[in-house]
């Protein structure tokens, strides 16, 4: 794992920290705790304001330098601002964010963070600690000449009035953001250091935290009939596995829920070869498979109350001269013999097979997906949302609402049985793609022929998983979305 910042809490104030931070309401006024800090340095705190131009809106800052009557180096006042909807999680997480993001640009390595605010909950300190976590994150670990230096080693303890409470919710919160942390992890390293092989490796690591971990090789995936899976590996060196992970944090027996992950390590779009421009970017078409590794961590780490089933599809989708073609039939695990129209529509092929195998083998009570599946959802969504497809309109709310939460935001797309019109196959029981119109939903259609009756999800990441904008919250390239969203979900709906 990279260095990223460390958190402590305290009830009192570190007399070592070489910065304090304190926080100014929208109205420019400091907290009972703060205001007691500041009034240490005998400075004029409304004059200062006045003269800086400070008003407490966020991005507002006053910085002193060697103050008098403090053993820090720095006392920082930031606008803490009001954020139109109250004080929601995913406010105070964006704050952690940009605090870390001024610690940084101030050089600031060791931080007491002044959090004596009333009306701050247990949550609500640890989703800024989180958010201050996720934005130290940088994927440097390929910069041997150009590592700067200040980037790394920084240290921040949040000074709060009680611990009750608190403790625990920062360890579920630091839990998520690691979770998060390594999908980005996995989503930034280059396709030529990281084939299925090596994502393999990285969920059996779970075993130390408790969770059961199997790979499945080629040969016993070909005995299980998984030919959709397996045509799609079938042009690279390295070849394909299917990961299977159990977290079983729940009462024994209870059906678990399921999560799994389009594992595409590179996807080149193999014989229907994509164009040379921006496919670099397609070293992040394993983003699922990472997010769903991510989860299982989180998920362990916290020792969630759940059992949770996570499934990483994963193989290389390369031209070879024992690639798949168009044209090719393939059977899949289920029997539904497949058409292939294009190679390139290569990550439903693969999650055909293990929704397949995950639905055969651990009836869950809901199953979940995530792929960074069509570029048409891009078109249609742009990258602040994901596009949710479900065969269960009750989950819709279930995810918009911990979209709303965790700032992964979703958007509900249809489906319906007119879209299978455009997948029907001349040739085989169905086909691998529709055509441009609707690429998203085709897409999402085709895998509802591999989902029974169980309540099921599909999110495509395509827009929000790797490049897009950076956020508060991250500044690295690829995001690791769906790791807090998941969890939410299985936070407030499946845990006991
Ligand atoms: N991995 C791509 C989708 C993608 C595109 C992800 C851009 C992230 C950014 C997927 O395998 C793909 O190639 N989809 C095709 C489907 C088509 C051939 C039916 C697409 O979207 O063009
Ligand atoms: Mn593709
Ligand atoms: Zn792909």
């Amino acid at each position: 794992m990279p260095e990223t910042l460390s958190i402590a809490l305290s009830t009192s104030l570190p007399e070592a920290a070489q910065a304090i931070v304190l926080y100014a309401d929208d109205k420019g006024s400091l907290g009972p705790v703060a205001a007691e800090i500041w009034q240490r340095t005998g400075l004029d705190f409304e004059r200062i304001a006045k003269a800086t131009g400070f008003a407490g809106r966020p991005g507002h800052m006053i910085d002193i330098p060697v103050p008098t009557g403090l053993t820090a180096d720095r006392l920082l006042v930031l606008g803490r601002g009001t954020d139109g909807e109250g004080d929601s999680e995913a406010a105070w997480r964006d704050r952690g964010g940009s605090l870390f993001a001024r610690l940084a640009a101030a050089d600031v390595s060791d931080v007491a963070v002044i959090l004596d605010e009333p009306g701050l909950t247990p949550r609500l300190v640890a989703a800024l600690a989180a958010g201050a976590r996720l934005r130290s994150y940088r994927f440097d670990k390929h910069l041997k000449r150009r590592k700067k230096p200040e980037d790394t080693g920084k240290q921040a303890t949040l000074v709060i009035g009680a611990l009750k409470g608190v403790e625990d919710a920062l360890a579920d919160a630091l839990a998520v953001a690691d979770g998060t942390i390594l999908a980005r992890d996995l989503v930034n390293e280059p396709a030529n250091l990281l084939g299925p092989e090596d994502i393999a490796n990285a969920a059996l690591k779970l075993a130390d935290i408790g969770v059961e971990v199997e790979i499945l090789d080629e040969a016993e995936m070909e005995k299980l009939g998984m030919g959709a899976l397996l045509a799609v590996g079938q042009g690279s060196r390295r070849p394909s596995r299917l990961a299977v992970m159990q977290w079983n944090g729940g009462a024994k027996g209870q059906q678990p829920v399921a999560f799994v992950g389009k594992g595409i390590v590179f996807d080149t779009g193999g014989i229907s070869i994509k164009p040379a421009a921006n496919m670099e970017n397609m070293k992040g078409d394993m983003a699922g498979a990472a997010a769903v590794l991510g989860l299982m961590q989180a998920l362990a780490t916290r020792k969630a109350n759940v059992n949770a089933i996570g499934i990483l599809a994963l193989a290389e989708n390369m031209p070879d001269g024992n690639a798949f073609r168009p044209g090719d039939v393939v059977t899949a695990m289920s029997g539904e013999t497949i058409e292939i129209i294009s190679t390139d529509a290569e990550g439903r092929l693969v999650l055909a097979d293990a929704l397949w195998y995950c639905q055969q083998r651990f009836s869950p009570k809901a199953m979940f997906n995530i792929a960074t599946l069509t570029g048409a959802i891009i078109v249609a969504l742009g990258n602040d949302h994901a596009g949710l497809f479900t065969n269960t309109e009750a989950l819709a709310a279930k995810f918009a609402e911990a979209g709303r939460l965790t700032g992964e935001k979703v958007w509900h797309m249809p489906m319906g049985p007119a879209y299978d019109k455009l997948i029907e196959s001349r040739f085989a029981d169905i086909k691998n793609s529709g055509g441009r119109s609707g690429g998203s939903i085709t897409a999402a259609q085709f895998l509802s022929h591999f989902v029974n009756d169980v309540p099921w999800a599909h999110l495509d990441i395509a827009g929000t998983g790797f490049g897009g904008a950076s956020s508060e919250t991250n500044a690295s390239w690829g995001t690791g979305f769906g790791v807090a969203l998941f969890d939410r979900l299985v936070r407030d709906n499946y845990e006991s």
